[in-house]
Formats: structure tokens, C-alpha cells, sequence
């Protein structure tokens, strides 16, 4: 069972939760810079291993990004790069997704993923998770639904523009 919103806000507020950031260009890296300084244990992704070396080397690669910003965080622990998708799951992270047209996500091009099912979207299941990305806008879904039994919803279509009960539940991107 997935820990619970008020669990999760625990985590923050504790700064036990570790915050991963996927991408460690000129938006992730400030932003693991905000993180750290806050507190937080951050775990940066990228798929490019020249800059995870260099970063895990405690070295910036982008020369009006200061190494300062990441030299210390290196060594102390408190950031750590890598290029391994697998330490999603190690920090936890688990993955569900829906899509009625395509059961079984087929093999990507570019990417390694796990074998994933489409899931339906019961009432137990979308309370179980900690976090619903809506990514379609599609008459195929029922929002109102998906938002009554969600605990927190990131809605990246405003497709939920219509649902009228619990929309601080939803945050917009
Ligand atoms: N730089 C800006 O001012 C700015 C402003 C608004 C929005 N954005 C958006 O923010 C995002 C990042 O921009 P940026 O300027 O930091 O780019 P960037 O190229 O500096 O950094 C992106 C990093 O992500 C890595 N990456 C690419 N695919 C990845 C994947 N699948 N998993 C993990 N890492 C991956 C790349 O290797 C690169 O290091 C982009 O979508 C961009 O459009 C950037």
C-alpha cells in the first residue's frame, strides 16, 4: 500500500523524503541547489553518463554553474548523480499507468522500461497511489471520478477543467 498523503507531507516536512530530479541540465541543477539548501537529500537523474561523472566527481559541466554549488552536496552526501534508472525504484518510486487503447506499453525505442500492464482505474486503486498524472485529455476517462477517489492529481491537459468537487486536490502543469 502506498504511503499516505499525510505521510508524505511528514516526509517533507522532516526532510526525510529524498528528492529526485530528472535531468541535470540548466533547470535540474539549480533546482537540486534549492533542494539541498532546504534540507533535502537529492537524487539527480540523467541519461547522459559524461555528466553524471563529472557531477558525481563533485564537478559542474556548465561553466555559469558554479562546482561550489555541487562539490560540497557530492561529498557530504547530500547529492548524488546517476544514470541508472533503476534507483527510481531503489528511492521507492513506482510506476502504474492506464491507457484503455494500449494494454501492454510496447518496447520503446529510446528508452528502457519495465513490462507494464494498463491498470484500471478502480476507486481503490486510484486511492492507493500517491499521485495521479493525467497526460490525455480524452472523452475515454471520467475526471470527476478520478479526482473523487485520487489523492493528489497533476493534471498537465487541464482535463479536469470541468470537475467542480475537489479541485484542491489538482495541481495544474
Ligand atoms: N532552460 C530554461 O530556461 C528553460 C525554461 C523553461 C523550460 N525549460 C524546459 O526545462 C527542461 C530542461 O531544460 P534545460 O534547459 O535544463 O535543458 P538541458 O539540456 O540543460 O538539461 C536537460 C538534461 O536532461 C537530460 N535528459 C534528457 N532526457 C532525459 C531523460 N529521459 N531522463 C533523464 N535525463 C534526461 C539531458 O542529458 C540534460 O542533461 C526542458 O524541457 C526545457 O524545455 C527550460
Amino acid at each position: 500500500m502506498a504511503p499516505s498523503a499525510s505521510d508524505f507531507a511528514q516526509r517533507i516536512l522532516s526532510r526525510t523524503a529524498v528528492v529526485g530530479v530528472v535531468g541535470l541540465g540548466y533547470v535540474g541543477l539549480p533546482l537540486v541547489r534549492v533542494f539541498v539548501e532546504a534540507g533535502f537529500r537529492v537524487l539527480g537523474f540523467d541519461t547522459d553518463a559524461a555528466k553524471v561523472a563529472q557531477l558525481a566527481a563533485g564537478r559542474s559541466y556548465i561553466s555559469h554553474i558554479p562546482s561550489e554549488w555541487i562539490t560540497a552536496p557530492v561529498r557530504d552526501g547530500r547529492f548524488e548523480a546517476t544514470a541508472d534508472r533503476a534507483r527510481l525504484a531503489e528511492r521507492g518510486a513506482q510506476l502504474s499507468y492506464n491507457d484503455p487503447q494500449i494494454r501492454v506499453l510496447p518496447k520503446m525505442r529510446h528508452f528502457k522500461v519495465p513490462p507494464l500492464e494498463s491498470r484500471d482505474l478502480s476507486a481503490d486503486f486510484l486511492a492507493g497511489q500517491d499521485c495521479i498524472l493525467i497526460a490525455t485529455d480524452h472523452s475515454a476517462y471520467d475526471y470527476e471520478f478520478i479526482v473523487r477517489h485520487a489523492q493528489l492529481v497533476v493534471d498537465t491537459r487541464n482535463a479536469t477543467r470541468n470537475v467542480a468537487r475537489g479541485r484542491e486536490k489538482i495541481c495544474k502543469a
